[in-house]
C-alpha cells in the first residue's frame, strides 16, 4: 500500500467519524430517542387488557382506537358469584328478614359444617352453646345477647344472615371469613342450639310486620 492510498483511506475515516458525530449531535427534536434499531422493543405491539389506545398519527389523534377487549357492562358480575340483593340499612335489614329464606336442609352433613365454622369464627364471642359466654365476650363493652334470650329467638334467619354478612353493632362484618352458603350452614347450627328438638324458625312475616316493602335492586 502506497503512501498516498494511506492518507486518502485516514481522511475517509476522519470524514466518517465527523458525519457519525454531527448526525447524532444536530438532532432537531431534542427529545427524540435518535434511531431505534428494534422500535417494538420499545412500543410493544401487544395490548393491554381493558385499556383503550388513542392512535396519533403526526402528532393528532386520528380518532381510531385501538382496544384487545371491552370494559364489561355495567352491572357484570364475576362467574359463580352471586350479589347480596340487601342494602346495609334498616330497610334492607328488614327485607332480609321478610324475603331470605335459608337454601341448606338442617341436614347432618350441613349441621356438622355449620358447628364447625361456628367454633372458628363465632365461639369466642357468642360462647360453645351460644349463651354469648365466649371468653371474649366478657371483655367486650356491650356483650352480645344470648341466642336462647328472647330477642334472639324471635329473629328470624333472614336477619340472622343480613346481620353476619354485614355485622351489626360491634360485631364485625364476616362476609370476608365465611362464603354465604358457610353462613347458612352456621345459622342452622345457631338454630339447633336454640331450639335442640328441632328447628322452629319464627314466621318472618309476623315478626317483621314493620318490613318496607321495596326490594333494593343490586346496583
Ligand atoms: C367480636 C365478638 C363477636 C364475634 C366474633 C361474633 N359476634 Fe355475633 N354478635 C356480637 C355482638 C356484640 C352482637 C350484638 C350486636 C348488636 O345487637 O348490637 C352480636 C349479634 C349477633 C347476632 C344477632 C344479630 C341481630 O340481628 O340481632 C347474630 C345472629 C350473630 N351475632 C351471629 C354471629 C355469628 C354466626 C358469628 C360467627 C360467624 C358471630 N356472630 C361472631 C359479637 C360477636
Amino acid at each position: 500500500m502506497n503512501k498516498k492510498v494511506k492518507q486518502i483511506i485516514s481522511l475517509m475515516a476522519v470524514f466518517g467519524c465527523i458525519a457519525i458525530a454531527s448526525s447524532s449531535c444536530g438532532k432537531k427534536d431534542p427529545n427524540s430517542p435518535g434511531v431505534e434499531f428494534m422500535p417494538d422493543m420499545y412500543r410493544s405491539p401487544s395490548l393491554e387488557t381493558n385499556m383503550a389506545y388513542v392512535t396519533i398519527e403526526n402528532g393528532k389523534e386520528t380518532g381510531d382506537t385501538l382496544q384487545a377487549n371491552r370494559m364489561p357492562v355495567n352491572g357484570t358480575i364475576p362467574r359463580g358469584f352471586m350479589p347480596y340483593a340487601y342494602a346495609n340499612d334498616t330497610a334492607g335489614y328488614a327485607n332480609a328478614g321478610r324475603y331470605l329464606r335459608n337454601p341448606f336442609p338442617a341436614n347432618a352433613a350441613n349441621l356438622a359444617e355449620g358447628e364447625e365454622l361456628y367454633v372458628k369464627f363465632c365461639v369466642h364471642c357468642h360462647g360453645t352453646g351460644g349463651e354469648a359466654d365466649g371468653l371474649v365476650a366478657s371483655k367486650l363493652s356491650g356483650p352480645p345477647p344470648s341466642y336462647k334470650g328472647p330477642v334472639l329467638m324471635a329473629l328470624s334467619e333472614g336477619k340472622m344472615f343480613h346481620s353476619i354478612y354485614y355485622g351489626k353493632g360491634i360485631m364485625g362484618s364476616h362476609s370476608s371469613q365465611v362464603s354465604k352458603a358457610e353462613i347458612w350452614k352456621i345459622i342452622l347450627h345457631i338454630q339447633k342450639l336454640q331450639y335442640p328438638n328441632g328447628v322452629q324458625a319464627p314466621a318472618p312475616l309476623a315478626v317483621d310486620s314493620a318490613a318496607v316493602v321495596k326490594v333494593e335492586a343490586h346496583k
